[in-house]
C-alpha cells in the first residue's frame, strides 16, 4: 500500500523564533524524516502576498524560510519542498473551488472576521483595508491541500478552522461530481509552549521572542534579557520557579537538567544560569546556523531544490486537474 500523503504549508514572513522551532519546525522535521508519510512542505508565497506588498521583502522571506527549514534538517529527498507560486495548477483549482465555497463560511473565517471586528471596534467601515485575498484565504488553502490528495495536514491550532473549511469545500464539490477530492484530516500540533523573555508564551505579537538564527553574540545578549528577580546569587533557588530553567528544559538533556537543578539548590547567580542556558541553546543552533548561512550565501542551492520540488509536484498536479476539469465539463 502506498504511504499516506502528509502536507503542510508555511507562510514566508520574518525569521521564525525559538518557539516556532520547538513547537512546529523541529517536530515536523522529525516526523518527515521518519519516513512514515509521503511528505510535502511548501512555501505559501501567494498567501503572504495578502499582506506583503514589497517585492524585495517577499523575495527575501521566501529564501529565508526555505533556508531555515533546510538548515533545521529538512531532507528534500524525503520531503518534497516547493513554492506554491511555482504550481499554477493550484491557482486554476483555486478558481474552481471558489465556485463551491459558501460565502457565508468565508464570512466566518477567523482572520477575516477578526479584521472586520477590529474595524467595527474602531468605528471604521467594516471592510476597511481588507483585500479579497484575505477573504479568499481559506479557499486558496483548500486548493493547496486538495490538488495533491493530502491525507494529513499538520497545523497549529489557529489553522484547524481552515482545514474544516477545506473539507466543506471538498464535500460541496464531491456532492456534484462524485468522490474526486479527498477529505484531509488536520493534525493539530500539541506539546508544551516555549516561554519568551518575559515568561509569557514566546510570540512575535508579544515582542518577547528570540529569532532562530542571529549571530552568537546577539543570542547571548537576548538571553541576558530574560526577566529575573533580585534573589542574591548564593540563595538556594527552586528550578521549577525559574523562567531560565523552563527554557533550559527544551534544549538540555536529562543529565544536564539534573546538574543545573543541583546548582540551583546550592545557589547560583542568574548571570551564571543564563550562561548555562546560552550554552545549550547555542550548541543546538550553531551547526544549523552555519548551514543557514551557507544556503543564504548561495541561493542557487535553494533555487535548485525548489525547482526539483516543483517539477515533481506539477506532474501530480496536472493529472489531478485533468480529472477535475473533465468532471466539471470544461474539458473532454
Ligand atoms: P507567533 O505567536 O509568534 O505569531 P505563529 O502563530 O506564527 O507564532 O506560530 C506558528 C506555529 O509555531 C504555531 O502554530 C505553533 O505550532 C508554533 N509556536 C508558536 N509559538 C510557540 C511557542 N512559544 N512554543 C511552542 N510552539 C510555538
Ligand atoms: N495558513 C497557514 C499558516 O498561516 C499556511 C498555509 C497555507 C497552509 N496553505 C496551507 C498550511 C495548506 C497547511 C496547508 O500557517
Amino acid at each position: 500500500m502506498s504511504k499516506k500523503i502528509c502536507l503542510t504549508g508555511v507562510k514566508p514572513t520574518e525569521m521564525p523564533h525559538l518557539g516556532n522551532y520547538i513547537g512546529a519546525i523541529k517536530p515536523a522535521i522529525e516526523m518527515s524524516n521518519n519516513g512514515e508519510y509521503d511528505g510535502y512542505l511548501f512555501i505559501a508565497d501567494y498567501h503572504s502576498l495578502i499582506g506583503v506588498h514589497k517585492g524585495n521583502d517577499l523575495r527575501d522571506y521566501i529564501y529565508e524560510v526555505a533556508a531555515v527549514w533546510l538548515a533545521c534538517g529538512l531532507d528534500p529527498e524525503k520531503t518534497t519542498l516547493y513554492k506554491q507560486s511555482d504550481i499554477p495548477e493550484i491557482l486554476e483549482l483555486n478558481w474552481i473551488l471558489n465556485c463551491f465555497s459558501s460565502k457565508g463560511i468565508l464570512n466566518r473565517a477567523h482572520a477575516y472576521k477578526a479584521k472586520v471586528a477590529d474595524n467595527e471596534e474602531h468605528g471604521r467601515d467594516q471592510d476597511y483595508g481588507i483585500n479579497a485575498g484575505l477573504y479568499n484565504y481559506p479557499t486558496l488553502m483548500a486548493a493547496d491541500i486538495l490538488f495533491i490528495d493530502s491525507d494529513i495536514v499538520p497545523v497549529g491550532e489557529d489553522q484547524i478552522q481552515h482545514i474544516e473549511i477545506t473539507r466543506d469545500i471538498a464535500n460541496a464539490f464531491n456532492h456534484h461530481y462524485g468522490d474526486i477530492l479527498k477529505l484531509p484530516e488536520a493534525k493539530a500540533r500539541e506539546g508544551a509552549l516555549l516561554p519568551g523573555l518575559d515568561g509569557r508564551k514566546m510570540s512575535k505579537s508579544y515582542h518577547n521572542h528570540i529569532p532562530l538564527f542571529i549571530p552568537e553574540k546577539k543570542l547571548k545578549k537576548m538571553i541576558n534579557k530574560i526577566t529575573t528577580d533580585s534573589t542574591p546569587p548564593e540563595a538556594p533557588k527552586d528550578p521549577n520557579e525559574s523562567l531560565i530553567f523552563d527554557i533550559y528544559k527544551f534544549f538540555a538533556t536529562k543529565e544536564e537538567q539534573e546538574a543545573l537543578a543541583k546548582r540551583y539548590q546550592e545557589g547560583i547567580g542568574w548571570g551564571h544560569a543564563k550562561l548555562e542556558l546560552f550554552d545549550v541553546v547555542n550548541a543546538e543552533l550553531a551547526p544549523m546556523r552555519e548551514r543557514y548561512d551557507l544556503y543564504m550565501s548561495d541561493k542557487s542551492l535553494i533555487d535548485k531544490i525548489l525547482e526539483d520540488g516543483a517539477q515533481k509536484v506539477r506532474e501530480k498536479a496536472s493529472a489531478k486537474l485533468k480529472t477535475i476539469k473533465q468532471a466539471i465539463g470544461v474539458s473532454n
